[in-house]
Parts: C-alpha cells; structure tokens; sequence
C-alpha cells in the first residue's frame, strides 16, 4: 500500500477488500472449506500475494546490514506491540459475562463460557512470556543486538533508530486498539479475535519467509555466515541462539512453531463462538473478516512504509556513510 494514498482512498480500498472477502467466503462455503480455518483466511483474502511481497521486501532488507538493522528494529518494534495486546484481548473475552453460552445448558450461570474461549487466546499470550525462560521480547533484542553488531554499529548508531517515525506509533496504535476487544461486545470481541487470527496466521508466514530468505536463499553469505559465527547467549537462566527467536516462531521446511499453534487456537475459538452466539454464521463471520482485513491491512502498510523508509535510508546512506 502506497504511503501517498489519502485516508478517504485507503478506507475504499479497505471497504472493498471486505466486501470482495465476504464474496468469496460464500463462495468458499459452498464449496464446503470449512469456516475459520487457514485455507479459508487464504481464500477469502489475497494472502498469497502478501506473501510474495513481504518475501521481497526482506530480500531488498538483507542486502545491506545496517537497512538491515533498520528494517529489522522496525519490524520487531511493531511486533512488541501485537504481542503484548494478546493479553488484553484474552481478557475481554474472559471479562465478558453470559456473552457466550453453551444453547445445550440450561442454566445461566453454568452455561457462560467466555473463559472458554479466552483460554485458547491464553495460549498465545502466555507464550509471549514462555514460562521461566526469555519472553519473546528479550528474543527479539538479542536478535536484533545480534544485527548491529553485524552491521558494526555503534551505541549511538543503534539509539538514533528507536526514534521511530510517527507513522509507525500510529499503525502500533491501531494495533492495540483493534486487537483489544470491548468486554461486553459480541462484535467487537468477534472482530478482534479475526484480527488476532489474521496476526498468527501472518506471523506463521513471517518468520518462516526471514528463515527462509536469511538462512536458505542466502545460506553461508552475509547475516547467516555471522550468525553461524555467533556463540549462544545465556538470557534469563537459559542458553539461546540469537536465530531461536525466528525459528520458535516459525521455520522454513522446519517443525511448525508457535504461530502456526496459536492461529490453530483461535481458529478453535471462532469455531466454538459461532455455537456460543444467537446470531446467524454469515453475520459471525462478517465481523471476524472485518477484523482480519484490519489486521491485514495495518501489517501490509508497516510493512510498504518500512520498506520504503529503509530503502531511502540506504540510498542515501551509499551516498553519505556518515548518516549512520
Ligand atoms: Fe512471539
Ligand atoms: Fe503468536
């Protein structure tokens, strides 16, 4: 998406995703692929092409180590946020009360089973923190040190980066608000858990392209020669590889990891809502493809404008090293 397209261009471009999505979700149901799962995300939605273009843009981020940090620095900056608004989302679910009732029991209070339902989100957020080792987060920055000091960066190099664009806090603002859910409303709890899929379905994607791009299409050459040349780091008690953070994720041709997991989950949870909701399928499923087109379309701008961003950077950077 273009950073030159105005708001009222983008809302239209947004409006007519969703209606082409809702197409194509009818269109997927009569050919009986099961509601709520990837196959029907993917059909809904022009995942594979986000695909291609998330690929292309690591591949024009690798190709210089400091772009590289910067592409990077971005990337993990916006997923600390999708990260940590998980909980809040698993939380308004489990807040709202007789919101989600089992229609087989009778009585009320028996019946609720919002906690039910946030248990499945539960999952991901607490993976965040993985128990007793290093949260992702801690992951995430001994990737990204990792990084700087391939591309031989300074304290007060890397510290000029974590004044990030305006627009970036924005697109984290968005985040954290259509992710959040409103404990008490169906629709917009509905429309955050669509959001939420379309995070761990995108996130299984990610970290496999990084694999994929840094370790297997430019295997023993630049990030991926250090990286085999970088020892183990002993973080929160435990001994990590500063490419763990990619692969717990997820891996090129490797095991699933954990956000193809977490996707299954709330899969899980849209599945058992359309039970747990007096509305009809069709309206379930409208409000959980608004959310995953929001979602879609917040990571797909992060991702264009921080491409774009880095690219400048760098062409200046070959015309002036001392911007770094
Ligand atoms: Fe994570
Ligand atoms: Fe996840």
């Amino acid at each position: 998406m273009s950073t030159l397209q105005t708001e009222s261009t983008l809302n239209s471009i947004r409006t007519a995703d969703l209606s082409q999505a809702i197409v194509k979700a009818n269109v997927a149901l009569q050919n009986n692929v099961k509601p709520f799962s990837g196959d029907f995300f993917r059909q809904c939605f022009a995942v594979a092409e986000a695909e291609e273009r998330i690929e292309q843009y690591f591949n024009r981020a690798i190709g210089n180590p400091t772009g590289f940090y910067m592409f990077f620095q971005r990337y993990t900056h916006f997923n600390a946020y999708t990260s940590a608004v998980i909980s809040r989302l698993a939380s308004s679910i489990a807040m709202s009360r007789y919101l989600f009732n089992d229609p087989t029991v009778a009585v009320v209070e028996e019946a609720d089973r919002g906690f039910n339902l946030a248990a499945k989100i539960m999952i991901a957020a607490s993976d965040e923190g993985t128990n007793d080792g290093a949260p992702h987060r801690t992951l995430a920055q001994l990737l990204l040190r990792t990084l700087g000091d391939y591309a031989e960066l300074s304290v007060a190099e890397r510290n000029q980066f974590a004044n990030v664009p305006a627009w970036l806090t924005e697109i984290c603002n968005g985040i954290m608000e259509g992710y959040a859910g409103v404990p008490g409303d169906a629709a917009s709890l509905i429309r955050s858990m669509g959001f939420h899929a379309a995070s761990e379905l995108f996130g299984d994607i990610e970290y496999g392209l990084l694999d994929k791009v840094v370790r297997h299409d430019n295997k023993n050459v630049g990030f991926d020669a250090f990286l085999r040349k970088t020892p183990v780091a002993e973080l929160c008690g435990h001994r990590y590889h500063p490419w763990g953070y990619v692969l717990v994720h997820a891996s090129h041709q490797g095991a699933a990891g954990v956000e193809a997991c977490h996707f299954e989950c709330v899969v899980d949870a849209l599945n058992m809502v359309a039970d747990y909701r007096p509305e009809s399928k069709e309206q379930i499923i409208e409000w959980a493809l608004e959310g995953f087109e929001q979602f879609m379309s917040l990571e797909q701008d992060m991702f264009a404008r921080v491409n774009e961003e880095t690219q400048i950077f760098v062409k200046q950077l070959v015309r002036e090293p001392a911007l770094v």
